[in-house]
């Protein structure tokens, strides 16, 4: 079967495919939330078992969340009326458009904090750095951040500028917008983060800090370490909210949906990896606690640069590509409500996309630094950045992703599956396609519901 709707706006090429792909997925969850959520859940163990989890989740995942993508070229929701699923599956969809808001809440209010910190690496906020002592130096950023944060309106008005900067650039279209800035940027900020690793690797700490980072230590581990290790391995690779449906609905019929599935997490991994080859050997050299919590890459980055030559350069230069970085995973975002509301709703674009911006940025506010206005409101001994992160991370994803699973594995007309999966014929990966329905039926689920299991104390590993 090919449900396809020749009318609609495809990437230009394999290669765009996959930088589209990649500028989804690497974003702040790879440089801000992977390095501090290592730091906070002990280290090697954590990334050990995230690994894990991209390899017998992720992986699958993303092949499953392509193949309804490109099979039926429409929206999370729209798919599963072109599959002629029962509305039940809509709900994959529904609850997605709900996590893109969520996750948005706070990622735009994060993405914020990003842009400040170019404003504030250009003005020279940095720049004393170099003459004072390490501890002087770790004292200053770490002040730095949480006057950066803490104060009441500039963190709201950096999070409208980063929301208006990614309207406008989703008003633009699929093509133009997400194409050209991915393909240029990424590599750039890829190498900029080698830089930074070369750097922190001649610190004194690096050796602890790598140590920290790789060697796995399993008695710091807890149980609900496991379902954040899971949690990021979706958010990380944007997986079980229909970002990949979208994106998948906009593939050429040309992509090879495993090799894309596996390029793309391969990537993304090294990208978290480097970013916390970056901060550790900081972390460790400047005596900081590893578990600083959401502002380990605003107090760490800055010291890296602070006493090599053309370090503030860099440093405007880092926080412009993690900005780009940041961007482009929100154009990710935000195209999941925006293309349900044309789709579904029969909305113009730029009317899809002002309400969704209207709605992040309102509701976004509640998510302002826990130090700021709306801060001291908690709900399950959460602050609303929090609640919103739990949520979407641990909570929302990882339903979404069993859904997809159990759907492509156990629901999907399987002719119509493998047909999609070769490339009508084109590709010759039975075998391959074979394995992946096996651990799709099988794995992926049977892990996703041990670890809600064991999160919540019903069994214990
Ligand atoms: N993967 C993005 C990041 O790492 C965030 C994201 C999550 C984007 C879910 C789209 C969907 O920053």
């Amino acid at each position: 079967m090919n449900h396809s709707n020749n009318k609609r706006e495809t990437f230009s090429s394999g290669l765009a495919v996959f930088f589209a792909t990649l500028g989804s997925a690497v974003g702040l969850g790879n440089i801000w939330k992977f390095p501090y959520m290592v730091g906070e859940n002990g280290g090697g163990a954590f990334v050990l078992i995230y690994f894990i989890c991209v390899l017998l989740v992720g992986i699958p995942v993303a092949v499953s969340e392509f193949y309804i993508g490109r099979s039926t070229r429409k929206n999370a929701v729209g798919a599963f009326d072109v599959l002629k699923a029962k509305p039940f599956w809509k709900s994959i969809g529904y609850m997605g458009v709900l996590s893109a808001l969520f996750i948005m809440f706070f990622y735009s209010n994060v993405a914020g904090w990003v842009f400040s910190y170019v404003f504030k690496a250009i003005k020279g906020d940095f720049l004393s750095l170099a003459s004072l002592s390490m501890e002087e130096a770790a004292v200053n950023v770490s002040s730095q951040f949480d006057i950066a944060v803490g104060g009441s309106v500039s963190p709201f008005v950096w999070q409208v500028i980063a929301v208006a900067i990614v309207s406008i650039i989703i008003i633009a279209g699929v093509k133009k917008g997400i194409e050209r800035i991915t393909k240029t940027l990424l590599p750039l900020l890829f190498i900029l983060i080698i830089i930074c690793c070369i750097r922190a690797l001649t610190l004194e700490g690096a050796a602890q800090g790598l140590n920290f980072l790789f060697r796995p230590d399993f008695s710091k581990l807890s149980a609900s370490a496991v379902l954040s290790a899971l949690g990021l391995a979706f958010f990380k690779l944007s997986l079980g909210m229909g970002t990949m449906i979208t994106y998948g609905s906009y593939f050429t019929e040309k992509d090879n949906l495993f090799a894309t599935s596996a390029r793309v997490a391969l990537s993304d991994s090294l990208v978290s990896l480097l970013a916390g080859t970056a901060i550790f050997p900081v972390v460790f050299t400047f005596g900081m606690e590893p578990g600083a919590g959401p502002g380990l890459l605003f107090k760490t980055i800055p010291l890296v640069f602070s006493k090599i030559p053309f370090g503030n350069l860099l440093l405007v230069a880092f926080f412009i590509l993690t900005s780009i970085a940041a961007t482009t995973a929100m154009l990710s975002l935000v195209e999941v409500p925006v293309a349900f509301f044309i789709e579904e709703k029969n909305m113009s674009r730029n009317k899809a996309v002002l309400l969704t911006s209207g709605m992040i940025l309102l509701i976004g506010l509640l998510t302002v630094h826990p130090k700021s206005v709306f801060g001291n409101v908690v709900i399950a001994g959460k602050g609303f950045f929090d609640l919103f992160d739990y949520l979407s991370s641990n909570i929302m994803l990882p339903i979404g992703g069993l859904l997809i699973s159990i759907f492509v594995g156990y629901i999907a007309n399987k002719n119509d599956l493998s047909n999609e999966l070769s490339n009508h014929g084109t590709l010759d990966n039975k075998g391959m396609t074979k394995f992946f329905i096996n651990v799709l039926r099988y794995l992926t689920p049977a892990l996703l519901v041990i670890v809600f299991l064991n999160s919540i104390g019903i069994i214990k590993f």
